[in-house]
């Protein structure tokens, strides 16, 4: 099949998908996430046979980025092989919200599918630590 995309950050996503360890769920994931300053982190999920310390492709490349020293985000993309198109789940949403704010949020999945968010749209009243 012809590349679908020519975008770094969506090849990125698309490419960390193919080293998801998935062996419990065969749901493979791939996560990029860019820097202000235009680095790209990616993640892919990570399942364990206990299965609830599984971690999903987003918080990998959150925990990478910050990691190395990495702050300041402009976007995430999120590969997935599905026709309706998979958003980061409610784990997720929340460090996203924590490390990367009000980010805009691309989905993508192989065959050239192809949406746009904010992840306000998907996690309207978070809890962050300005009730603290
Ligand atoms: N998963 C992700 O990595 N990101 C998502 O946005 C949704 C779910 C993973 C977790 C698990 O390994 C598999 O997909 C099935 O839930």
């Amino acid at each position: 099949m012809a590349q679908a995309f020519t975008e770094p950050l969506l090849l990125a996503a698309l490419a960390a998908r193919e080293h998801a360890h998935a062996p419990f769920s065969k749901f493979k994931v791939g996560a990029a996430l860019q820097e202000t300053e235009g680095r790209i982190h990616t993640g892919c999920n990570v399942e364990n046979a206990t299965y609830g310390l599984t971690i999903c492709a987003e918080r990998v490349a959150v925990f990478k980025a910050v990691s190395e020293g990495a702050r300041r985000f402009l976007r995430i993309a999120v590969a997935a092989d599905t026709e309706s198109l998979t958003p980061p789940c409610g784990a997720c949403r929340q460090i996203l919200w924590e490390f990367c704010g009000n980010l805009e949020i691309v989905l993508v999945n192989p065959h050239g599918r192809k949406e746009v968010l904010r992840l306000e749209e998907l996690f309207p009243r978070p809890f962050d630590v300005s009730y603290l």
